[in-house]
C-alpha cells in the first residue's frame, strides 16, 4: 500500500464544486468523479471526515433582503441535500458512509454526536457531516474547522476550483502569484481568500494545517494525501 502521511482528515468540499460547469444544481458525472477519489483515499486505510457546502443550491451571504439568520438555516438545509447526495455517490462504489447533521432531522439522518462520529471514522466509514455548525453567521468553512478540530483531524482538505492561494484572483489577473506555503497569520493580515477569518483562526488555534488544492484535476485528493506538492499549505511553520 502507497505510504500516506496523515491517519485521520477533514476533506471540505465547497457546494460549487458539485455543480461541475454548471454553476448550479448538480453536475453527477462530477459527483461520482468525487467519490471516487475519496473512495481511493479510503481504501489507502485514511479516516475521511468530509464537509460539504451548499453554494450550488443557495448561498446564505448574499441572500440580499432577506433576513441573515433565515437565510443561513436555508443554507444549511442546502448542505444536507449535498451531504445526502455525496452519500448516495460514495455508497453506490461501496463506501460505507454516515451523515451526521449538527441541526436534527433523525428520519433523514444521525444527529452529530462526537463520540459516535469517531467511532464510525474508525471503522473506516467517512462520516459527513451536515447542515454546518448548526448556527446561522457561521460558513461551512468554519463548520469543517471545527469538525476537524472535535475529530481531531491531522489536516484540513480545502477542495476548491482554484488550485491553491494566489495573491490576487489568477481569473482575473494572469501575473497573480501562487503560494506554496503560508502562515495563518499572513493569510490574517494580507486577507487572503482562502477560508474566512473565523474558520482560519480555529484552525491557527488548534494548529490544524490547512492544505488548499484544486478539485478539478483528476486524481488530486490522493496526490495531496501522499504528501506531492500540490496546492498551498497553510500552517504556523
Ligand atoms: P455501529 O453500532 O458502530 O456499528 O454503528 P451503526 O451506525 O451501524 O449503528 P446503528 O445500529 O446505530 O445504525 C444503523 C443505521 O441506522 C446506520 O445507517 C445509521 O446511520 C442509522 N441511524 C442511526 N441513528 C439514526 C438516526 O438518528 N436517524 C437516522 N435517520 N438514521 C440513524
Amino acid at each position: 500500500m502507497e505510504k500516506c502521511t496523515y491517519k485521520r482528515v477533514m476533506l471540505k468540499i465547497s457546494g460549487e464544486a458539485l455543480s461541475g460547469t454548471n454553476g448550479f444544481g448538480f453536475d453527477f458525472d462530477t459527483i461520482s468523479r468525487i467519490a471516487k477519489e475519496v473512495k481511493e483515499i479510503v481504501d489507502m486505510d485514511i479516516e475521511v471526515g468530509l464537509v460539504v457546502g451548499g453554494g450550488n443550491i443557495w448561498r446564505g451571504r448574499s441572500s440580499e433582503g432577506m433576513d441573515r439568520t433565515t437565510a443561513d438555516h436555508m443554507g444549511m438545509l442546502a448542505t444536507c441535500i449535498n451531504a445526502l447526495a455525496l452519500q448516495d455517490a460514495l455508497e453506490g462504489i461501496g463506501v460505507k458512509t454516515r451523515v451526521q447533521t449538527a441541526i436534527e432531522m433523525k428520519e433523514i439522518a444521525e444527529p452529530f454526536i462526537r463520540r459516535r462520529a469517531v467511532r464510525h471514522l474508525e471503522k473506516g466509514r467517512v462520516v459527513i457531516f451536515g447542515a454546518g455548525s448548526g448556527n446561522p453567521y457561521f460558513s461551512t468553512d468554519t463548520a469543517a474547522a471545527l469538525r476537524a478540530a472535535e475529530i481531531e483531524a491531522d489536516v484540513i482538505l480545502l477542495a476548491k476550483n482554484v488550485d491553491g492561494v494566489y495573491d490576487k484572483d489568477p481569473n482575473k489577473f494572469s501575473d497573480a502569484k501562487k503560494y506554496d506555503t503560508l502562515t495563518y497569520m499572513e493569510v490574517i493580515e494580507q486577507g487572503l481568500q482562502v477560508m474566512d477569518t473565523t474558520a482560519t483562526t480555529l484552525c491557527m488555534d488548534n494548529n490544524i494545517p490547512i492544505l488548499v488544492f484544486g478539485i478539478e484535476a483528476d486524481g488530486n485528493i490522493k496526490r495531496a494525501m501522499l504528501g506531492e506538492n500540490i496546492g498551498t499549505i497553510v500552517s504556523k511553520k
